[in-house]
């Protein structure tokens, strides 16, 4: 598509930002729908976050997606901030319109739909997640918000587990903080949302001998493609879903909030395959 006087932008505020997807993705989105859109990273570092985002409201950028390390500090200078992103106190995607910034957060959601589309039944499912930092709120909030009976957070700082855990039982009570995981007996469904994984040599976030074959694993890890607990999933007979779905869906609801088109998901996914194809 041709750059045009009337080209609408948005784009990634991120520090470092170079290995982000989301150009590939929301550009073959805009191709696919003839939109005179597009989508570009920027290197933004924390020290320039207000400047930058002046220049949104400045440039008329139509939005942007915000990740490592600005979701929260991102919150003062928006003019409003929607109910998840609130209770998460994160925001990944910023909507510019009528001269305000409005955030709000799609990584719990877009988590969800991930889900939904493999066939995932949340409804009376207990679950356990591993990590307490920012992916760990939006997704533990929307697993609540979709009828899980039982959620137990843990991770390797407990006080950051039960911190997050009487956030998320003044919102539903169903909530319970561990260290590490005991057992996974009575689990359905195990999401990591840690770091641990992305580097072939960190060690699993779990006892391997603790996964079952009754269990869906997650891990919002999509590179590697395959994480070391994914793999240690499947051996055990256990369903083993990346986080590539979770990162096509927060985009599809990104694009959705920006443009107030449908997303046109399929080239967006096929935009992420041709990206991950060419990854080493
Ligand atoms: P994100 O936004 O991706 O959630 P984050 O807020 O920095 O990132 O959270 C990172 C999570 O990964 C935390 O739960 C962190 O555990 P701590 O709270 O104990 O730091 C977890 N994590 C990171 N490295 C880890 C490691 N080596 N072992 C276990 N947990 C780890």
């Amino acid at each position: 598509m041709e750059i045009t006087g009337r080209t609408a932008l948005v784009g990634i505020f991120g520090d470092p930002v170079a290995h982000t997807f989301s150009p590939a993705m929301h550009n073959a989105a805009f191709d696919a729908l003839g939109l005179d859109w597009r989508y570009v990273a920027f290197h933004v570092a924390p020290a320039g976050l207000a400047d930058a985002m002046a220049g949104v409201r400045a440039l008329g950028l139509r939005g942007i997606n915000v990740t490592v390390p600005h979701k929260e500090a991102v919150l003062p200078h928006l003019d409003d901030v929607d109910e998840p992103a609130r209770r998460i106190r994160a925001v990944n995607t910023v909507i510019h319109r009528n001269g305000k910034l409005k955030g709000t957060n799609t990584d719990g959601a877009g988590f969800v739909r991930s889900l939904k589309e493999e066939g995932f039944p949340f409804k009376g499912r207990r679950v356990c997640v591993l990590g307490a930092g920012g992916a760990a709120r939006a997704v533990c909030f929307s697993l609540l918000e979709e009828g899980v009976a039982f959620l137990r957070v843990v991770n390797r700082t407990k006080a950051k587990a039960r911190i997050l855990s009487e956030d998320l039982n003044r919102f539903c009570n169903r909530t319970e903080a561990a260290g590490r995981v005991e057992t996974l007996g009575d689990f359905d469904l195990l999401v990591n949302t840690t770091s641990l994984g992305l580097h072939a040599d960190d060690p699993l976030p779990l006892d391997a001998s603790l996964l079952r074959r009754e269990l869906t694993v997650c891990d919002l890890i999509y590179n590697p493609v395959q994480s070391r607990l994914l793999a240690e999933a499947e051996a055990a007979g256990a369903r083993a879903i990346n986080g590539l779905g979770m990162l096509l869906w927060q985009g599809v609801l990104a694009f959705e909030h920006w443009t107030g088109r449908e997303a046109p998901v399929e080239s967006m996914r096929d935009a992420l395959g041709r990206v991950m194809g060419k990854m080493p």
